[in-house]
């Protein structure tokens, strides 16, 4: 496999999509192959179960069938989509993965983590990112940026503020037990600053960025 595997971590309103858009625009320009995919979804078939799973009209939705819907569109995302860049040699921009599912449903919803764990390595056949960027985010501001935003809230983005505080929480237990990996950003300031944290957080990864750079 030649590409890499980045992934955007945080929760609703950190700026993953805005700072994965701009990290893109900068890979592009320098002439590196890149490719942006977000889950759920990145798929035909992983967008209707998108659709399904924030849809505020499926309230019923039980935790266990939420997780499952959404390694299902992580299987079928991986297989059409993240592994055929990969083998193409590009980066691979992705807008949340296994993680998510971990600090939502695991420590959001309270389901077992070693269930979860167990279900994503199926569905992903074991394929794990080069660097995962965890935008920590306070989570009263994430609800501001979407209100201000202007665009409604979804049915995950309508849980009670402590349920994002636990994903919160839950992010940085996940990130704290594989620091290799990941990389925490502090995302409660500027869009230009924040990219700049990100940018030297794949130092090393991308070749794009070599290992040592101290760019300001
Ligand atoms: N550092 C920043 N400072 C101020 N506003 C920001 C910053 N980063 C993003 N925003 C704004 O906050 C809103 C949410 O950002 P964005 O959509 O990138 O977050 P997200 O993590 O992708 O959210 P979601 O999980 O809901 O997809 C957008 O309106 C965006 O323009
Ligand atoms: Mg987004």
């Amino acid at each position: 496999m030649k590409g890499k595997f980045i992934v955007f971590e945080g929760i609703d309103g950190s700026g993953k999509t805005t700072q994965l858009k701009l990290l893109g625009e900068k890979l592009a320009a320098l002439g590196c192959p890149v490719l942006y995919t977000r889950e759920p979804g990145g798929t035909r078939v992983g967008e209707k179960v998108r659709e399904l799973l924030l849809n505020p009209q499926y309230g019923e939705l039980v935790p266990r069938a939420e997780a499952l819907l959404y390694a299902a569109a992580r299987a079928q995302h991986v297989e059409q989509v993240i592994l055929p860049a990969l083998k193409q040699g590009k980066v691979v921009l992705c807008d949340r993965y296994i993680d998510s599912s971990l600090a939502y449903q695991g420590f959001g919803r309270g389901l077992d983590l070693s269930l979860l764990e167990q279900i994503n390595r199926a569905a992903t056949a074991g394929l794990i990112p080069d660097r995962v960027l965890l935008l920590d985010f306070c989570c009263d501001c994430g609800v501001d940026r979407i209100s201000r935003s202007g665009r409604g809230a979804d049915r995950i983005e309508r849980e009670d503020q402590e349920f994002h505080r636990r994903v919160r929480r839950g992010y940085l237990t996940l990130a704290a037990r594989d620091p290799q990996r990941y990389r925490v950003i502090d995302a409660n300031r500027s869009i230009e600053e924040v990219q700049r944290d990100l940018i030297r957080a794949l130092e090393g990864v991308l070749d794009a960025f070599p290992a040592g750079n101290n760019r300001s």
